[in-house]
Order: structure tokens, then C-alpha cells, then sequence
């Protein structure tokens, strides 16, 4: 193939997954991406690789002008590391809570997976979207703890555990390897020398592609993260004509009916590609408990799931209105975050059709949540720890739109987010969902 200044590239086909491989001078670079809808996966100098998924390849033309978010996502997006006052791990106690809520769900899995003649000699758990701070690790002792009690109870000899901490590779890895060694203590400890071994290792990636080789897991757990997607809605992103979701930054009760439809259907995907990626990587009768964000009502717009969001909003308003933000730049920020109704994800489970539902519930915890459990119910203080909490969870998608460097500006986002809190006096109940599943017998 020749480009239009006549310097030729290789095209690799590689297989139905379409992988290309073009060697090209840069200047000609944005022939080929406006060109072709692509996603670039890697690049040097001289060499790009794009993925170009056959959806596209077999339609002429694309409605939308978008740019593919999802790898900026994955660049972007992370937990604020470290172990500093405005750290994940010390703003992490909502998450928390969700995990010792869920771990009755937790528990009955794995005693479930005992029961049914498992663990063989190895037993291999992954922990999607771990994170850094107190709660990596949670998860992965109490389901090596039980399957070593069991396992002795019975008089087999127990396996040896390799779990697996996945994140988006900003995550902050370093403090969760250096907390290794205290949690490795911690298990002997508590179970015997006899222990393991256990084998811990990071996989960085997203868990919304394949992460770990086929049939290669017994055991998945996830906590409150498959709320956030993949990227936001290309609706809201379309460079011509974007669904503007005016002065919010997430589904408001005011959200037009298309910007809903628009972050259920980006949900739906995302769900969908997460089920399928561990479809091929758990084995048969495996079991997986995803814990995440969600709705027990049907409502799209409930304040449970919306006045946080909501006081967000307001608070970039302020600032658009003494003029620290532009307006269209607001009006470009989207939050890349859904909360499903319970029955959507029990209907994506059965659609996708690999997984078998064992049970799905809600948990719901206190307004006051974030303060850890301390009933010391006083607005002001559940105010400044939720804003704690959010910009923790948010800053680096916040600073990544609006312009880099500027700490004072989150600041003060985050003070404007404090004072409407306290000003207003609703109160909600922040709800999850979780879910135990099994992975069905192949059928081929
Ligand atoms: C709110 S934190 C939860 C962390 C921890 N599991 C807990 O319970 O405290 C959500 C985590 O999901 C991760 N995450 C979000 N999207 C992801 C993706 N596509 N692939 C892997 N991790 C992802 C984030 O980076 C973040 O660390």
C-alpha cells in the first residue's frame, strides 16, 4: 500500500481480531487515523500497531466522530497512591464497609467451591481492580483462610495460592507489594506455619480484555469496581454533536432520556466484555463474587445514586461561574461511572450466558459511611471526609480534563463540594450490588 506522499507500509493481517501493523513516517500518521476509526495499542518512532475491531472495518462509514477513550482511560485513571492524608488508603472506608457487607456472600462461594471437590494442588484467585491501601489484600486472605481450614478439617493437604492483584497500570502497586510481606506474616499467624505458600503477583491491565491465560482461575473477586467503565459513552463524546449533559457530570434527575440510555448501553458492553474476557480464563465450576455499585430500583435517576454526583456538579458551576473553568469545558466532562439496576445485571449475566447466577443482592450502607463506622454523626465532618473520599477516587480524571498541574483548582472544587453539602439537608443510603456466580460446563 502506498500512502499520498508515496512512502509505502506494511500491513500485517494477523487474524479475525485484526491486528495491523504499519510502518510509516509520523507526518503520515494522520492520513491513516482519520482515515480508518482506529485504536492505537502501541508506539515507537517508527512503528504504530492499531487495532481496528471488524465492526468497523466492515461498515464504510462511521456515524460518530470519536476519539477512542478507553486507552486514555486506562492511562488516566487511578486511585490517588500512597498512604498521605488524601491517599485511597485512607480514604477507602465506604469500600471497606461494602467488603465486610459482602463477605457472608464471599464465605458461602468458597465454601460452596470446597464442597464441590475443589481446591486441586494449586489454587489460583484473582482480585480485579485491587487497588492500594487496606482493602487489596482483603479479600485474598479470607478466601486462602477458609480453603486452608477446609482443606485441613477434611484432612487434604491444602493447596498452594497464587493470587493475582489486577489494576489499570496508574495503580499504585509499589504500596501494595511493600504490604506483602506483614500480610504474608499475617496468614502464618493465623493459620500455622503450615501455611501456603502463596504466591502473589500485579497484573496491570484492564478487566475489560483478557488478563490471564484460558482455564487458568478458580476463584475472581472484585470489589466496587465494575461501576466505573471503560470509557465515557461516545454519545456524550461525539466530536460533531455531543449530548450535552448540562452542568452535571453524571445522570441527573434533569438528564435527558438519550444521555441515560447512553451510559446503560456503555454499561451493557463493558459488563458484556468482562463476563466473556473471564469466561475463558475461570475453569468450569469456578466461581466469581463481584461486588459494585448499583440500584435496587428501576428509577435510572434516584437520589441514591445521584446526590453526590449532583453537589459535584454544582460545584464546577461555581467555579464556571467566577470563571476559573470555561463553560464548554464543563459541558465536556462526563464521569465514565453507571449504577445498574440489580435485574439489568442479573439479565446481562443470563444474555451473556457463560456464568449461572447463584445469588444477587443489595448492601447498603449508612449516609454516614466514609467516617468508618463512627457513628459521630455531624454534617460537617461526613462532608469533608465524602469529599476526601471522591477526590481520591476522581482527581486524576478530573485534572487530566481540566487542565493538569493545578491543585489549588481541585481545592477549591472540593471546598465549593464540602459547603453544598452541609448547606443541603437530603440524606441517602449508598447502595451495591453483589453477586455470586458459577462458571458454566463448556458447551462445546
Ligand atoms: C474504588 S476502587 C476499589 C478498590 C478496592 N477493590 C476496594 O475495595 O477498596 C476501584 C478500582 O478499580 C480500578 N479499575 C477501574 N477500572 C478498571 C479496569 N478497567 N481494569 C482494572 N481496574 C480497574 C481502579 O483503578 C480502582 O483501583
Amino acid at each position: 500500500m502506498k500512502t499520498r506522499e508515496g512512502s509505502s507500509y506494511s500491513i500485517f493481517y494477523i487474524n479475525k481480531s485484526c491486528t495491523f501493523c504499519f510502518i510509516v513516517p509520523q507526518r503520515d500518521l494522520y492520513i491513516l487515523l482519520r482515515s480508518l476509526l482506529v485504536f492505537v495499542i502501541q508506539t515507537d518512532s517508527t512503528r504504530v500497531s492499531f487495532w481496528v475491531p471488524e465492526s468497523i472495518l466492515n461498515s464504510s462509514t462511521t456515524e460518530m466522530v470519536v476519539e477512542d477513550e478507553s486507552n486514555e482511560m486506562q492511562k488516566v485513571f487511578h486511585m490517588k497512591g500512597g498512604l498521605g492524608e488524601e491517599s485511597y488508603a485512607l480514604n477507602s472506608k465506604s469500600q471497606s464497609a461494602y467488603l465486610s457487607r459482602a463477605m457472608q456472600v464471599l464465605d458461602q462461594a468458597v465454601l460452596d467451591l470446597c464442597t464441590a471437590g475443589f481446591p486441586a494442588n494449586s489454587f489460583n484467585i484473582a482480585d480485579l481492580g485491587c487497588s492500594s491501601g487496606p482493602n487489596s489484600l482483603v479479600a485474598a486472605a479470607q478466601i486462602t483462610g477458609i480453603i486452608h481450614q477446609k482443606s485441613s478439617q477434611l484432612g487434604r493437604t491444602p493447596p498452594e495460592f497464587s493470587v493475582f492483584l489486577n489494576d489499570l497500570p496508574g495503580n499504585d502497586f509499589n504500596t501494595v507489594f511493600n504490604s506483602l510481606p506483614s500480610f504474608q506474616e499475617k496468614l502464618k499467624t493465623e493459620h500455622g506455619q503450615d501455611f501456603g505458600p502463596c504466591y502473589v503477583s500485579g497484573v496491570p491491565g484492564s478487566f475489560y480484555g483478557r488478563l490471564f491465560p484460558s482455564n487458568s482461575l478458580h476463584f475472581v473477586h472484585s470489589g466496587q469496581c465494575l461501576h466505573w467503565l471503560s470509557q465515557v459513552p461516545p454519545e456524550l463524546r461525539d466530536k460533531q454533536d455531543p449530548l450535552i449533559n448540562k452542568g452535571k457530570v453524571f445522570i441527573s434527575r434533569t438528564s435527558s432520556p438519550a444521555v441515560i440510555d447512553a451510559y446503560k448501553s456503555q454499561f451493557q458492553k463493558d459488563f458484556c466484555a468482562f463476563l466473556q474476557a473471564r469466561s475463558e480464563e475461570v475453569v468450569a465450576g469456578g466461581r466469581m463474587v463481584l461486588q459494585f455499585r448499583g440500584r435496587r430500583l428501576e428509577d435510572p435517576a434516584p437520589d441514591e445514586s445521584c446526590l453526590l454526583w449532583d453537589y459535584l456538579g454544582l460545584a464546577f458551576q461555581e467555579l464556571v461561574s467566577e470563571g476559573l473553568i470555561p463553560e464548554g469545558k464543563l459541558d465536556t466532562y462526563n464521569t465514565p461511572y453507571y449504577e445498574a439496576f440489580t435485574e439489568d445485571v442479573r439479565a446481562e449475566i443470563e444474555r451473556e450466558g457463560s456464568f449461572a447466577v447463584d445469588c444477587l443482592e443489595t448492601i447498603v450502607i449508612p449516609w454516614d459511611g466514609c467516617n468508618g463506622g463512627v457513628k459521630q454523626y455531624d454534617r460537617a465532618t461526613t462532608a469533608r471526609n465524602m469529599g476526601k473520599a471522591i477526590r481520591a477516587v476522581n482527581e486524576a480524571m478530573i485534572r487530566s480534563h481540566f487542565g493538569g498541574g493545578d491543585v489549588e483548582f481541585v481545592d477549591r472544587l472540593f471546598q465549593k463540594f464540602g459547603r453544598i453539602m452541609v448547606d443541603d439537608s437530603k440524606e441517602v443510603e449508598h447502595v451495591s450490588i453483589v453477586v455470586s456466580v458459577i462458571k458454566k460446563q463448556s458447551t462445546v
